[in-house]
Order: structure tokens, then sequence, then C-alpha cells
């Protein structure tokens, strides 16, 4: 089949099995397409806890999908691709949290929303890009472990600095590459431009930035700026978004290595799998999912 028909067969069996289908900003620009809702983690999540429908089809990576199962257990969450995980989730266990938060005692643990369902069942409350500084600030413990973005944390640690952030050591294999020489190299090329980075990228690639934020919140920034021209540092899977809703501005992308994989795995193709097939099913352990609901209510509750 091609595109075309693939799109037609899509949409529908979504309305033939009661289904929505949300991706991340991250997506290949055709799975963006027949999406009905795209946007960062938060809006996601968020999307996904309040939407009155039985299917999921979420077009992301595995901690995503099973966000949206912890959250609406009463919802068959469908993951396209089974592989699709996020290598930075998959940097911190429970055991190890546990571990960490016996040499810290009266720590509070915070993790990203990057993470497993049994990470979160060990945290105190979650967090994503688009919230994280919120959350810390409205924290009233001063030591808090933050799981598992050591550059997230870093990012918070500066904005909050009253607080004293534990960081755990993961990272984004997508974000955490990105050199310093190359940022400045690019930035000499293209003077006049503004850059916008993820806070995934490493503490000195923030500091030469002129905003750091969620992919919803870089792309709101470009959108609403009256400047022209951006540098994009984080993953080309925004550029799609960027380039629709901003014609007359130009984007380029501070690297060409921000490519995450996982994300990539998904295709027209799997979502037309996914959904003819009803696979691959999210499920998450009862006990697990109660104590990882309580981490991300209490992040809803705060944001
Ligand atoms: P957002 O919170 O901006 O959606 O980012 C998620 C992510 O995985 C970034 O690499
Ligand atoms: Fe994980 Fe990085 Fe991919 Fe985001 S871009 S899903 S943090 S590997």
């Amino acid at each position: 089949m091609d595109n075309n028909e693939l799109k037609k067969k899509i949409i529908e069996l979504k309305e033939k099995r009661n289904a929505v289908i949300v991706a991340h900003n991250y997506q290949v620009d055709e799975v963006q397409e027949i999406a009905d809702v795209v946007g960062d983690s938060f809006a996601l999540s968020k999307y996904c806890a309040s939407v009155d429908i039985n299917t999921i089809v979420f077009c992301g990576v595995h901690f995503m999908a099973e966000s949206a199962k912890i959250l609406s257990p009463e919802k068959t969450v469908l993951l396209p691709e089974i592989d699709a995980g996020c290598p930075m989730a998959d940097m911190v266990t429970a055991e190890g949290l546990i571990e960490m938060r016996k040499r810290h005692p009266g720590a509070v643990v915070v993790c990203y929303i990057n993470s497993s369902a049994e990470v979160k069942a060990e945290s105190d409350i979650c967090c994503t890009s688009s919230n994280a500084i919120d959350i810390v600030k409205k924290i009233k413990e001063k030591d808090i472990i933050f799981a598992p973005d050591q550059n997230l944390a870093n990012f918070v640690a500066k904005q909050v600095p009253d607080k004293n952030i534990i960081p755990w050591n993961g990272f984004c294999i997508t974000h955490h590459k990105i050199k310093a020489e190359d940022v400045l190299k690019i930035k000499e090329i293209y003077k006049d431009s503004l850059l916008l980075v993820h806070p995934e990228c490493k503490p000195e690639i923030v500091e030469l930035a002129d905003f750091a934020g969620s992919t919803k919140q870089i792309i709101d920034y470009a959108t609403e700026s009256k400047h022209e021209n951006f540098i994009i540092g984080t993953e080309m899977g925004v550029l799609f978004k960027l380039k629709k809703q901003n014609p007359n501005k130009t984007f380029y992308l501070m690297s060409q290595g921000l490519l995450c994989p996982n994300m990539k795995k998904t295709s027209l193709q799997s979502v037309y799998n996914s959904l003819n097939d009803m696979k691959y099913e999210i499920n998450v352990d009862e006990d697990i999912r109660v104590r990882a609901k309580n981490a991300l209510d209490r992040m809803l509750e705060l944001s």
C-alpha cells in the first residue's frame, strides 16, 4: 500500500476501533499528519488522561505509552513499535533509586517522565521538561534526588539555586553528544538566528542558547517570536510543526545528529498494523501502576 492508501485505511480503522492517535513531536512527518493530537510529553499525558475514548494508539516511545496506561488503566493503550524504547529511561532502575534514597534520607525523589513504571513507583513526584522547574520550586524540602537526566537536573539546579539537586547520571543519547565547539560554529554561520535548545543538551550548550524548553515550548517560542531565523537544538521531528506553523521563518538544525532512532521506528505501516491487529498492548502490574500513578497525579496537580 502507498502512503495515501495507508492513511485512508488508518482513518477507517480508527473509527471502527473508536481509537485516537496521539504522536510525539519527534515522530516522522507522515505520522504527525495522521495523528489527532501531536505534542510534548506533558501535553500528551494530560490529553490521554482526559480523553473519553477507549483505545489510544501512542506514536512515541515506551515510557510515554506506559504513562498513558498508568493514568488510564481502563483504556487500551497501543504502542505501534514494541521496541521503541528510550535509552535514557533505561539508565535508572527502581533498585538503584532505592539505594540512592537510602544514601540521602529525607530527600524528595523527582523522576523525569522518561523513566519506567517501576522507577515512577519509587518516586515521590514526576516531571516533564516543560514543568520540571515549577515542580521543583513547589517542593518544600531542600534536598531533591533528580533522575535519570543529569542535564535536566543541572538545568533545574541553575534555575532554582536554593535547592540541593542530587542528579542521577543518565543522559539522552541524542542530545548529550552535541559538542559546544560545533554549536559555536553553526552560531557563527547563522549569526542572526536565535538558538533554541532542549534542556537534555549539556549545560555548556544550554548556556549558549537564547531559550531552553520542552519541544512544545520551543515550537511556541519560535511561533510567537518576531525573529525570523532559528537554530533548533532538539530532535529533528520538531521541524515539521515549526515549518507548518511558520512558513515564512527559517529553521536550521543545530546538528545533523539530532535524530532519535527510537522515535523514528514508527511508520504509517506500523500505525496501520497496530490498529488492525490491536498491538502492542501496554500493561502495567497493578501494584506498580497504583504507586507510579501517585507520582504522575502529583505532577498533574502541581502543573
Ligand atoms: P518533551 O518533554 O519536550 O516532549 O521531550 C521528551 C523527550 O524525550 C526529549 O528527548
Ligand atoms: Fe529518549 Fe532522547 Fe529519544 Fe527523548 S530523544 S526519547 S530522551 S533517547
